[in-house]
């Protein structure tokens, strides 16, 4: 059996009363005849490994026959010399081990029938316009017909609710991608540190750190590499990556892979010129022991939040010392005064997306518990705006540092621990191989 099929059977379980539509995407329009790059929906991929576009996956668990179905794109030659080969409906069932598989034009006729009999309809309503109405004139269908024999789903609900609970524990064979994931994430930060100069331009350092990923054979980045030089930094989502790289200022580094449809997330901070000011390593020195901090509470059964607040402790701490904050540790955590400086959590769940499924609070509305096979990003910062009442020395400083974390049976395993983070290794890292391929 393969992963696709054992998930599939959770799946199944899991809309034991009804029936489940789940739409693969569809290609996005560029301009005239170019399109955005395709990439599958993580559901759809996660329960079909399928990665062409126009496919629907339909889950029917009352079915004596056809309880996993697929409708997908016919064959046709003239087009596949444009866009390539499809895989077809013929070759669908023996090559992905669903039921029974049909051409997509036979979707709205269809589905009325698969409706038949079930109590609810699995189906993310919302998702896509087009797909909406295909879905409900079919439901519209199949509860007429019921009128007169049978019945149709009188409830629609959220298959997400079945299968993000599934994908938020990840298996032996996702975590085996993303440890390969990790692995040429970290390769790509290296060439990065190495190829880091004063005077060149930040896309420079992005064309040499995703070089790397695309040259072990990552399919795609993750999300658009943020490579910020100075106080770019203080940018969180900065991605134009346009300026030049200025000597005596940081290289903040928001870059990671995505390998066979799984994302890493990591960030490093590292000095233009190799090695850290005084500031710059104050700075510094306070987030990486806030993520040595909230990684120590990355275990089973503990709060998600716990991490976090871990951080936060670590961060009010250490800008108090350096009198970027005043009063008390409790009250600047309890008026959240360190938000000046650290606006964002500290982790989001990560996966076959960035910012994975899952959830973060319970149905009492309590942070969840850590379980084993979760993985999650832990990433401190802080950020020095320019225009903030702070002290002079300090503006425009911008650190944030990232790893990406599976929690375990006995504690956790930094995925991304092979990107360097001490300040010795950056120092005698950065600017030495300019040029140089990474062995
Ligand atoms: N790179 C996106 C994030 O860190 O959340
Ligand atoms: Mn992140
Ligand atoms: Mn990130």
């Amino acid at each position: 059996m393969t992963d696709y099929q054992e998930r599939r059977g959770r799946a199944l379980a899991g809309f034991l009363d009804g029936v489940a539509v789940i739409p693969a995407s569809s290609t996005c329009a560029r301009n005239s005849d170019t399109d955005y790059e395709f990439r599958q929906n993580s559901d759809f991929f996660y329960l079909t490994g399928f990665d062409e576009p126009d496919a629907v996956l339909l889950l029917a668990p009352g079915h004596t026959e056809h309880r996993v179905v697929l409708f997908l794109r016919d064959r046709n030659r003239a087009e596949e010399i444009w866009t390539g080969r499809r895989l077809g409906v013929e070759r669908a069932a023996a090559h992905l081990g669903v039921d029974c598989a049909h051409s997509l034009e036979e979707l709205d006729t269809l589905l009325p029938e698969y409706f038949s009999g079930a109590h609810t309809l699995w189906y993310e309503l919302g998702g896509d316009a087009e797909m909406d109405r295909r879905v409900v004139n079919a439901l519209a269908t199949a509860r007429y017909k019921a009128r007169r024999r049978g019945t149709a789903p009188g409830a629609i609900a959220q298959p997400s609710s079945v299968l993000h609970r599934l994908r938020e524990i990840k298996s032996a064979e996702e975590i085996a991608t993303l440890r390969r994931a990790a692995a040429l994430t970290a390769r790509g930060h290296i060439a990065g540190m190495r190829a880091t100069r004063p005077g060149l331009f930040e896309y420079e350092i992005e064309a040499a750190i995703e070089y790397e990923y695309r040259r072990g054979g990552a399919q795609r980045e993750a999300y658009e590499s943020i490579v910020a030089g100075g106080d770019n930094a203080t940018v969180l989502h900065y991605s134009t990556n346009r300026q030049r790289l200025i000597d005596g200022t940081l290289l903040l580094v928001d870059s990671a892979c995505e390998l066979d449809y799984y994302a890493t997330d990591v960030t490093r901070t590292w000095p233009v010129n190799g090695r850290f000011t005084g500031e710059e390593r104050a700075i510094y020195e306070i987030v990486l022991a806030a993520q040595a901090a909230a990684i120590a509470q990355v275990q089973p059964g503990k709060p998600q939040k716990a991490f976090h607040q871990a951080a936060v402790r670590t961060i009010t701490e250490g800008l108090l010392d350096l009198k970027l904050l005043e009063g008390s540790v409790d009250e600047n955590i309890e008026r959240e005064l360190y938000r000046d400086y650290y606006m964002h959590g500290t982790g989001h769940w990560l996966g076959l997306d960035v910012h994975d499924v899952g959830n973060y609070r319970d149905v009492q509305d309590e942070s969840v518990l850590l379980r084993p096979g979760m993985v999650t990003t832990v990433e401190p910062g802080i950020y020095i705006h320019r225009d903030s009442e702070s002290d002079e020395r300090f503006k425009g400083i911008g650190v944030r540092i990232e790893d990406d974390l599976l929690v375990t049976e006995s504690g956790h395993e930094n995925l991304t621990a092979a990107t360097p983070k001490k300040i010795s290794e950056l120092e005698s890292i950065v600017g030495s191989g300019v040029g140089a391929a990474i062995p």
